[in-house]
């Protein structure tokens, strides 16, 4: 939603998973804490393992906290909400349904859909798939079928809008030309987003601040703000430095024995 105030507040959020079989515990966050507001571009960047999607899943209301407390507005986080979207890292369509009546879902199911037609169409427009409203998800390709599902939560303009590598299964041209169509949306709504990524260039391209994490335990152990106006230059020199500096941060900063 526009304009609306959201804080986001991890406080000191513990989050533990038990393995059954043999007896063992995952520490999958430790001790996590993080203030966040609307209008804040976040990204999450860290090795495979070390608790990104189990902080969106956290935010989601999917999964609750081991100790510690996800609070929005100061009110803890107890179950989903169409407020609080969250695009999967490998979503699925519905195959039964169209793109347009996949993409119109939530809409559908808050008994919203009247008098939104022309959302939908906008949607349409942006991933460029007008020309496949009528298409089932399975005579697209998995790129299609990406923004199809990424589309699908922007159009309840959530205030807090999660993002867990949507962008992770384009080619290249495509993953810009949606970086460029997700920061459109962003920075209209001005909503709070929080991104998933394995691309170091895509949260800097995109976000207003970088969380670095690190795992066994998961944890953050950056937070930096990325102050450069938009729209940004892949190759300049303060793009290119942070891309240094985070590429450090995360021990792949060249200086390894080969
Ligand atoms: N539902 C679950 N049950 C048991 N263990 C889990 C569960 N969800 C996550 N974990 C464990 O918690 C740790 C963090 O998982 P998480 O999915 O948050 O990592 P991630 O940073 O998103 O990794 P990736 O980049 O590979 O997606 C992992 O060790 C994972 O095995
Ligand atoms: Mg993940």
């Amino acid at each position: 939603m526009p304009d609306k105030q959201v804080t986001l507040l991890l406080d000191d959020v513990s989050k533990s998973f038990a393995k059954v079989e043999n007896d063992t515990v995952t520490h999958a966050l430790h001790r996590v804490s993080a203030e966040m507001h609307n209008g804040e571009f976040v990204s999450i960047v860290g090795p495979s393992g070390c608790g990104k999607s189990t902080i969106l899943n956290l935010v989601a209301g999917l999964i609750l906290p081991t100790t510690g407390k996800v609070l929005v507005n100061d009110k803890e986080i107890e179950s989903p909400a169409p407020d609080r979207g969250l695009v999967f890292q490998n979503p699925t369509l519905f195959p039964w349904l169209t793109v347009r009546d996949n993409i119109a879902f939530s809409l559908d199911m808050q008994r919203k859909r009247k008098g939104h037609e022309d959302k939908v169409d906008r949607m349409l427009e942006i991933i460029g798939l007008a020309g496949f409203a009528d298409d089932y998800p399975g005579q697209l390709s998995g790129g299609m079928a990406q923004r199809v599902a990424l589309v699908r939560t922007l159009i309840n303009e959530p205030s807090i809008l999660l993002l867990d590598e949507p962008l992770g299964a384009l080619d290249a041209f495509t993953r810009m030309n949606m970086q460029d169509e997700i920061l459109k949306m962003w920075r209209e709504q001005r909503q709070l987003a929080l991104m998933v990524t394995h691309d170091v260039d895509e949260a800097i391209y995109m976000s207003t601040r970088i969380l670095v994490m690190n795992a066994n335990p998961g944890r953050i152990t950056h937070d930096l703000a990325i102050d450069l106006p938009y729209p940004r230059d892949r190759s300049s020199d303060e793009f290119v430095e942070f891309r240094k500096d985070i590429l450090n941060k995360l021990h792949f900063g060249g200086n390894h024995d080969l």
